[in-house]
């Protein structure tokens, strides 16, 4: 899949935009706050239809203009899809494929798929566990849509027996209806738990791939999912969930949360068995991620039959000479790097480029 076509008005610093993609890899330069990330994020809203960076839509909207508009022309294997986006500064954004208004996803052209790396997504090993979960959880949720409904399914009753936790403090008769609840929880997370596991196997086998193939020297990307529960045993989960909710259900009533389950487990990643957060280079670090990103593309890629494509935002300066010549050197999918100068990219790779040069949102 591939995007040939893109068209923006008032998105960001972009007053009226129109460029053409090839397929391949394509190179957006210039100084800072010029539109390069900027770019890269009109790239990845109009195909993932959500926004990397801004916390609100709106922000996406040119300052003091009434609306953002974005229409891209994509080559799938089904065809071509035209798809535009209107982002509207007080109600909901409206997409539009061809002529038609979809409002759900299940009713958009499937494959048309992203995946983007920046120098914030360090914060997915260095951060707090949540954003592990959530990069996980969010991709089983692109890959099988039906989890959807374990894991808001998981988090409707968590926040419900927390609820009664709350209630338990004042009314501790109430103590003994925690049965029914966990239950329930256990069913729940017990699901959610193998599903991230299974989806775990698979990303960390092709991780740690990768991080073999980008780096020199013998070390290794190991990466396991951490949790209180006995994970050992898929078949045993949602029992030693149960047991472990009771052998906390003291604490959890005077804390009134639920100190144990999926939504407190996390990921770790070990170099050559040590900590990647405390002991790793940055460079490490940021491979370790770029990894991450390579596996969650290779899996859309066999799940969905279409390569997602991938955006790289100032990616080229961070990494070494050598790994920035095999990240990119095998590449003939389409690929957008951003880079403030040109001479960060192996000169044989910018041969087969083309180059974009970005100035105060207009191409020059
Ligand atoms: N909604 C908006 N309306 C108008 N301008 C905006 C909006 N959001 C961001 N900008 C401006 O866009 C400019 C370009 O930002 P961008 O992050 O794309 O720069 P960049 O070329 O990636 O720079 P760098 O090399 O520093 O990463 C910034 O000056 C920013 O203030
Ligand atoms: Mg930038």
């Amino acid at each position: 899949m591939d995007l040939s076509n893109l068209r923006l008005y008032d998105f960001r610093n972009f007053a009226e935009f129109d460029v053409t993609f090839k397929k391949g890899i394509n190179v957006f330069y210039g100084d800072n706050a010029q539109g390069k990330t900027n770019l890269l994020e009109a790239i990845f809203y109009i195909t993932a239809l959500k926004p990397v960076r801004a916390f609100r839509e709106r922000e996406l909207i040119r300052h003091d203009r009434p609306l953002a508009f974005l229409k891209g022309l994509f080559n799938t294997r089904s065809g071509q899809v035209n798809r535009q986006v209107t982002v509207y500064r007080d109600r909901k954004k409206e997409v539009k494929e061809g002529e038609n208004i979809k409002t759900r996803w299940s009713e958009l052209s499937p494959g048309i798929s992203a995946v983007y790396f920046s120098p914030d997504d360090l914060n997915l090993v260095k951060g707090e566990p949540s954003g592990r979960r959530r990069f996980i959880d969010n991709l089983i949720y692109q890959l099988r849509p039906g989890f959807y409904k374990y894991l808001q399914g998981y988090h409707k009753v968590l926040a419900q027996r927390n609820t009664l936790l709350k209630t338990i403090k004042t009314k501790p008769n109430l103590t003994k209806t925690l049965d029914s609840w966990d239950e329930q929880l256990s069913e729940f997370g017990s699901q959610l738990i193998n599903e991230r596991l299974e989806l775990l196997k698979r990303i960390s086998f092709l991780s740690e791939d990768y991080f073999k193939k980008y780096t020199q020297d013998e070390s290794k990307l190991k990466i396991s999912y951490r949790s209180q529960i006995d994970i050992s045993d898929p078949q045993l989960i949602k029992r030693n969930f149960r047991e472990q909710l009771a052998a906390c259900r003291e604490k959890d009533v005077i804390r009134t949360y639920t100190s144990v389950g999926p939504h407190r487990d996390d990921i770790d990643f070990f170099i050559d068995g040590k900590d990647v957060k405390q002991y790793a280079s940055q460079g490490q670090q940021r491979l370790t991620v770029l990894c991450l990103k390579f596996a969650k593309r290779n899996l859309l890629y066999t799940d969905k039959g279409e390569y997602p494509i991938l955006l790289l935002d100032d990616v080229m300066s961070e990494l070494d000479k050598h790994r920035r010549q095999l990240i990119l050197e095998r590449e003939d999918h389409q690929v957008f790097i951003t880079t403030t100068d040109l001479k960060f990219v192996p000169e044989d790779i910018l041969e087969k480029s083309f180059l974009y040069h970005i100035k105060a949102g207009v191409l020059r």
